[in-house]
């Protein structure tokens, strides 16, 4: 883990006090853009942390997301993969006893807390940074990445839901229209979402055999393919033995939304992603579908946000 250094809580005030802020979002806390992106000041000063001082290792291997597109599933079914010795052994799996972020930690939420995590040795980390935003250690040692994405409604809903439970006071709710406007202003949590895909979807254009690009849509309608393809490019492919044993559906099924969120430790367990801030990891798993926007948005709103996403995507060669 990293010192803090001595010009941090200059550089971090100074980013604080200039740039641009909208207190709208969280009722909590302020967002606050930089480099294009909003945070809230817990992940802003793990950003410009990272950026000074995290040093990845050359076998290292980065889940990168946006919040709310499928990271703690990301996370699950990448720490299963490498550490499937322990599978069978139900005694010695740390996914049975321990949330997925606890697994595979944020190097940028680690960094800000300095705080050790409980299985070290795996090189797997994981980031809600942008792609331009990356340490520059990243980029330069050029180590692999796995990004996953999700359908924006769909992330719309599940941060509204997100943001709503984990920091309501008593039953009130963030309205769902002020919430509305302002993702599709672009002003989230590490947002702007489309920007944040984006990143990512040209780099993986540019370096396909560094950078994983995964849907989360797809990821649920053919599990066993994009688990084999995630496998594979993490460098630990499975052998036929291991599809023989049935190993890739083994993962697929401890991994999937019913398995964990009945885990104990998901359904009481408690993530304190930062000192002030602790979820408990129920909030982590809600329904995991495809499409509840559905439940939750109006004709007239899906149809703006699919005009955003049409516009912003025109000319980048992906879709949703
Ligand atoms: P919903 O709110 O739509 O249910 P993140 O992990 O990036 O915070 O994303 C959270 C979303 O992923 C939530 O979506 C959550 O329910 C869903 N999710 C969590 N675990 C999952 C799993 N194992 N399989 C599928 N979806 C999962």
């Amino acid at each position: 883990t990293c010192q803090e250094p001595e010009n941090f809580q200059q550089t971090f005030k100074q980013i604080i006090s200039t740039a641009p802020k909208n207190g709208e979002w969280t009722m909590f806390t302020d967002l606050f853009q930089y480099r294009g992106f909003w945070y809230t000041p817990n992940f802003l000063g793990g950003v410009i942390l990272a950026q000074q001082q995290f040093k990845v290792q050359p076998n290292d291997i980065i889940l990168c997301s946006a919040p709310k597109t499928g990271t703690t599933w990301l996370k699950a079914l990448g720490f299963a993969i490498m550490n499937r010795a322990c599978l069978d052994d139900s005694t010695k799996n740390p996914l049975l006893v321990t949330m997925p972020h606890e697994c595979v930690p944020y190097l940028e939420v680690d960094f800000f807390q300095r705080k050790t995590t409980q299985y070290p040795e795996l090189p797997l980390l994981a980031t809600h940074l942008p792609y331009t935003s990356l340490p520059e250690s990243i980029a330069s040692l050029g180590c692999e990445l796995v990004y996953i994405c999700r359908e924006p409604k769909d992330v719309f809903v599940s941060l509204w839901h997100f943001i709503g439970n984990v920091k309501a006071k008593g039953n009130e709710k963030f309205p769902l229209e002020k919430a509305f406007d302002l993702f599709c202003q672009g002003i989230s949590p590490n947002g702007p979402y489309w920007e944040h895909v984006l990143g990512y979807w040209n780099a993986s254009l540019r370096w396909p055999e560094r950078i994983l690009f995964l849907k989360y849509e797809e990821l649920k309608s053919e599990a066993p393919l994009h688990v084999r393809r995630l496998a594979e490019f993490m460098g630990c492919p499975f052998s036929l033995e291991e599809e023989k044993e049935g190993v890739v559906e083994k993962i697929i099924e401890l991994c999937s939304f019913q398995n964990l969120s009945n885990l104990e430790v998901n359904k009481t367990g408690k993530y304190p992603i930062f000192a002030s801030v602790v979820v408990e990891n129920n909030k982590y798993f809600r329904k995991g579908e495809v499409g509840d926007w559905k439940n939750c948005l109006t004709e007239e709103m899906k149809e703006h946000l699919d005009r955003i996403t049409e516009h912003k995507l025109r000319g980048s060669g992906f879709t949703f």
